[in-house]
């Protein structure tokens, strides 16, 4: 399966943190915003991803990030010129998800919570149409909201909806089958002049081939949206960090543990920042026989 990170959009309501940098480069806590959404696709064991931006960003993506071979992953990067919506990310990523799934994540989106990596490997194993994760919210009309049945089946998808159905978000993470992308070059702009995400998962509720994983209320989904949310999102972060002495999000200790990289890489990727205390958890995580 391959992967797309988007971290498009204008980040308007970050103002004026977002001036002259993504939002998605922004700090949450200890690492940028990026390197949430990034884990939950290394979790799944995906590991050829591509990382779309606006032209003005992608740069500072790649010097961040680089062709991810220090992970043990294949990094790529491509722009997105406007503003356009989420679901271009299937038509400019078009040749990087060739025959193949794909696992979509939003970079703003950030998960945490228990079992989710064996979750995404079991849901990622055989995809037939599209998988998406719901989150119970209190303000569902933010985002897109799905209404299930009583044997919790999907039955409608709403962008965003003034009087929503239910308290379902459907977060930034999606897994579909290779018929995304016929799907969306079919989908037209909304009002907003955006193509929708909802709109591609839609065709998919229309064929009776979307799926609904309720991620429940154990789980952290956290919004980064407002700059509220953000500290907060970063207060979450330092609190389960420093309760349990372990990284979340933490790139190279994923790619350690997933066997992309083995001890020793992972203890020189520490190295190269031992001055940092990132560093050195990555040299202790890595074991003392270095
Ligand atoms: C987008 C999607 C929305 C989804 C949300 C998750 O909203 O359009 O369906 O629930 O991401 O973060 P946006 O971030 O563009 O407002």
């Amino acid at each position: 399966m391959k992967g797309i990170v988007l971290a498009g959009g204008t980040g308007t309501r970050l103002h004026p943190l977002t001036h002259a940098v993504s939002k998605q480069m922004l700090p949450v806590y200890n690492k940028p915003m990026i390197y949430y959404p990034l884990s939950v696709l290394m979790l799944g064991g995906i590991r050829d991803i591509l990382v779309i931006s606006s032209p003005s960003q992608i740069g500072l993506f790649r010097t961040l990030l680089g062709d991810g071979s220090s992970l043990g992953i294949s990094l790529d990067y491509a722009e997105q010129p406007q503003a356009n919506g989420i679901a271009e990310a299937f038509l400019i990523g078009a040749e990087h998800i060739g025959d193949d799934p794909v696992a979509l994540v939003l970079g703003d989106n950030i998960f945490h919570g228990p079992g989710f990596s064996t979750m995404l490997h079991d849901e990622v194993k055989n995809i037939d149409g599209c998988v998406l994760f719901g989150y119970p919210v209190k303000d569902p009309e933010r985002y897109g909201v799905g209404e299930t049945d009583q044997r919790g089946h999907l039955v409608s998808l709403e962008e965003k909806p003034a009087r929503p159905r239910s308290n379902l978000a459907i977060t930034g993470l999606y897994l579909y089958d290779n018929d995304v992308v016929e799907i969306a070059r079919g989908v037209r702009p909304s009002a907003r002049g955006e193509l929708e995400i909802t709109d591609v998962n839609r065709a998919y509720l229309d064929q009776g081939r979307a799926r609904l994983v309720d991620l429940g209320r154990g789980f952290a989904w956290l919004d980064t949206g407002t700059h509220d949310s953000l500290l907060q999102a970063g207060q979450f972060v330092q609190v389960l960090e420093q309760r349990q002495g372990v990284r979340i999000a933490c790139l190279e200790e994923i790619a350690f543990r997933m066997g992309f990289i083995d001890s020793a890489a992972c203890y020189a990727l520490g190295s190269r920042l031992a001055k940092s205390e990132y560093g050195a958890y990555l040299m202790a995580i890595a074991g003392a026989d270095h």
